[in-house]
């Protein structure tokens, strides 16, 4: 495809410059000199600043790769899983350091800031295919194999009905339309754990024969794609779904367990015999994640079997957005993105702001280290994102909405997009949805890489064309957002939480974790168990390790954990039975808890999550930018504690966004409770 047919299709407009370097890269795999200057030519972008963009991006490549991508994840819970040795083995089966191509061009090898599928660490991502719980003895093997392709489930399920309803209340049509989702039931299904988690241990390859053989042996199954379940340690999990008996998880599956589990099922063997994770699940409260592991992502009418969509059309007919927003106000639903602001708040100032067209975002950028959680959600039920969508964009009057997706979650935006396709089909989505006066239009965009690109204006910055740096406020986005119009944006997993709110009222979230709903946690680490689970907002990290994750994996003790990533802290055992309580003692932050035993220094880990913050600094002020360059070096000589101290409360009080003001969380906390790991006594 020559330059001209990739961009092409662009509209001239600068809002697309993102969008086209990366349609570039995708066919010619880098960007070249001469392409820039066919981006800049096409949208009418100074070359300057085409530069200035794709430089800017760490996942916009300035220089060709090889033939093969191999990139190691050194976050901190592949370190603790011993991605050190892994990166080390790479290299010498390579030849190669990490960084540079081999000089006949086969191969690039990489260091990853972190992969984002924690709970199967270590990972090693081949040709952007994730292989997980990897050890060094496997990388000969895993580089030589020809390719760690994982395959592409079926799908093809979810097709548009033969007529959309064209007469009634939106709650008649709707009513139709879950007609004809019953119409299309199938009976007893094995639904298999294809998440990020699941493809990287072989899921794909469970699935091939879980068809193959219930076909060979005439058994009344379909075997279906689903997202991971939170069990991520058990993968790959298979979920058995039969009409009129409760859900039945098994795992692991890997295909050599598959004639097993078909024998037990087809001998009717006793379920707590097949049972796996009861107890794991046992002190969850799954809300947000309850049709994650049993829901087709690729099959809308599964989804509206499984209740989707419902509380959307209940809103719509009854037509009060303004009772909408009540109604989240009423539960006390505060932003799942690590800042807990007032939801309601958001969106009752952008209903009320003048300005249109109004904008919702979805962020779900997820670029923090450590957490995982809302690519477990997108790629596990993404027709709950859009419901929530267009509960968020019918309460706060928005035409727009833009789901925002990290650039490497691959698995999640496809899940999306066919989503959205099928919604659009069948008339959730789009011109005067469900025969009402509300219309919305719903745009996928990507994001390029770093961590400041989550923070709310730096995206909004990105989706206008420009370097994701943080904007100065006020105005705020809900005033004066995208374009210069109100916008309200949100966290994936805040807006996961709405659907429940409406259908079952705000007051019975409020009276879940006392007055606070529900959390994700994406746990990961030194546990026997990781995985992504939801508890109710209070409970402990000691729940969080020991019950749920199943406690220590290496038979040491925990002795600490990092919670929240790099804007995070690392928790000390003797707070293990802290609740865990947005801007209490300790602080949830955006849910991820990478435990730690004795073996991982945490001065080791307290500086690789220092490293990455002055990596990602965007450089927009010098108090970050320098600051936390001059703390790293602090770090590697003799410790000067009252030096420390003293720069990292300037970085905190002169930084503009949270990048720079919680940089120095992670070395304060460990300054405090593990001195002795820095010299200091
Ligand atoms: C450096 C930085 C990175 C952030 N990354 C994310 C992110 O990846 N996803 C997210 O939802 N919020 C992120 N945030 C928070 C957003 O700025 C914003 O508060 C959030 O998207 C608002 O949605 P909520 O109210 O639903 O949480 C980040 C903030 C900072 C300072
Ligand atoms: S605090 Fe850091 S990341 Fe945030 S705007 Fe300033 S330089 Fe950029």
């Amino acid at each position: 495809m020559s330059l001209a047919d990739v961009l092409g299709p662009f509209p001239r407009e600068r809002t697309w410059l993102l969008p086209a370097l990366q349609a570039v890269q995708r066919t010619e795999r880098w960007l070249s000199p001469e392409s820039l200057d066919a981006v800049a030519a096409h949208l009418r972008v100074p070359k300057s600043e085409v530069w200035g963009v794709a430089s800017h991006y760490p996942e916009l490549r300035l220089s060709a790769p090889g033939r093969r991508l191999v990139r190691v994840c050194t976050g901190v819970a592949c370190l603790a899983g011993g991605g050190r040795a892994i990166l080390q083995a790479c290299e010498q089966t390579l030849g190669v350091r990490a960084g540079h191509t081999t000089p006949d061009g086969a191969a690039t090898l990489e260091e990853l800031d972190c992969a984002f599928a924690c709970a199967s660490a270590p990972v090693v991502e081949i040709d952007h295919e994730y292989c997980g719980r990897v050890a060094a003895g496997d990388v000969e093997t895993l580089l030589r194999a020809a390719s760690t392709h994982h395959g592409t489930p079926a799908t093809g399920r979810g097709g548009p009905p033969a007529t959309l309803p064209s007469a009634g209340s939106p709650g008649a049509r709707f009513t139709a339309l879950k007609r004809e989702a019953e119409r299309r039931r199938t009976g007893a299904r094995l639904a298999v754990g294809l998440g990020t988690c699941g493809l990287a241990v072989g899921a794909a390859a469970t699935f091939d024969a879980l068809g193959a053989e219930t076909v060979r042996r005439g058994m009344p199954f379909s075997v279906v794609a689903a997202g991971c379940n939170g069990m991520c340690w058990a993968q790959p999990v298979v979920e058995v779904l039969r009409d009129g008996r409760p859900r039945l998880t098994t795992g692991p599956i890997t295909v050599e367990a598959v004639p097993r589990l078909l024998n037990a099922l087809a001998a009717g063997v006793a379920e707590r015999e097949l049972a796996a994770g009861d107890d794991v699940m046992a002190p969850q409260r799954r809300l947000l994640i309850e049709r994650c592991g049993m829901a087709d992502p690729y099959d809308i009418a599964d989804a509206l079997r499984h209740g989707a969509y419902a509380a959307f059309a209940r809103a719509l007919e009854d037509g009060h957005a303004a009772a909408v927003i009540e109604e989240v106000r009423a539960a006390g639903l505060t932003g799942r993105g690590g800042a807990y602001f007032q939801t309601a708040v958001k969106w009752a100032a952008c209903r009320a702001a003048a300005g249109a067209p109004k904008f919702l975002v979805v962020n779900g950028e997820e670029g923090e280290p450590g957490i995982f959680k809302d690519r477990h959600l997108m790629e596990g039920d993404p027709h709950r994102l859009l419901e929530a969508v267009l509960i968020a964009a019918f309460a706060i009057g928005a035409a727009r909405a833009i789901l925002y997706i990290h650039g490497e979650a691959e698995l999640s935006a496809r899940r999306v997009a066919v989503a959205l396709e099928q919604a659009q089909s069948w008339g959730l989505v789009g011109p005067r949805v469900l025969g009402s006066d509300f219309s919305l239009e719903v745009e996928i965009r990507r994001g390029a890489g770093g961590f400041v690109l989550g923070e709310e204006t730096a995206l909004l910055e990105s989706l206008e064309g420009r370097r994701a740096m943080p904007r100065t406020r006020p105005p705020f986005p809900v005033e004066a957002g995208l374009y210069g119009k109100p916008t309200v944006i949100n966290n994936v997993e805040t807006l996961f939480a709405v659907p429940s709110i409406v259908e079952r009222g705000g007051a019975w979230f409020a009276g879940l974790g006392g007055g606070r709903g529900t959390k994700l946690f994406g746990l990961s680490g030194h546990l026997r168990r990781p995985g992504v689970v939801e508890m109710e907002v209070g409970c402990t990290l000691r729940t969080l390790i020991e019950q749920v994750g199943g406690g220590s994996s290496t038979g040491r003790p925990i002795t600490a954990a990092v919670v929240g990533g790099p804007s995070g802290s690392v928790v000390p055992g003797r707070q293990f039975d802290e609740p865990l309580i947005p801007r209490g003692a300790v602080n949830p932050g955006t849910g991820g808890v990478v435990a730690l035993d004795d073996s991982l220094p945490v001065r080791t880990a307290v500086r690789a999550l220092l490293a990455f913050n002055t990596r990602e600094s965007c450089g927009k002020c010098t108090p970050c930018r320098e600051g936390t360059a001059r703390l790293l070096a602090m770090l590697d000589a003799p410790l000067d504690q009252g030096r420390v101290k003293e720069l990292a409360e300037a970085i905190q009080l002169a930084s503009l966004c949270g990048l720079g003001q919680a940089a120095p969380l992670a070395v304060l906390s460990a300054l405090d409770e593990f001195p002795r790991e820095f010299g200091v006594s």
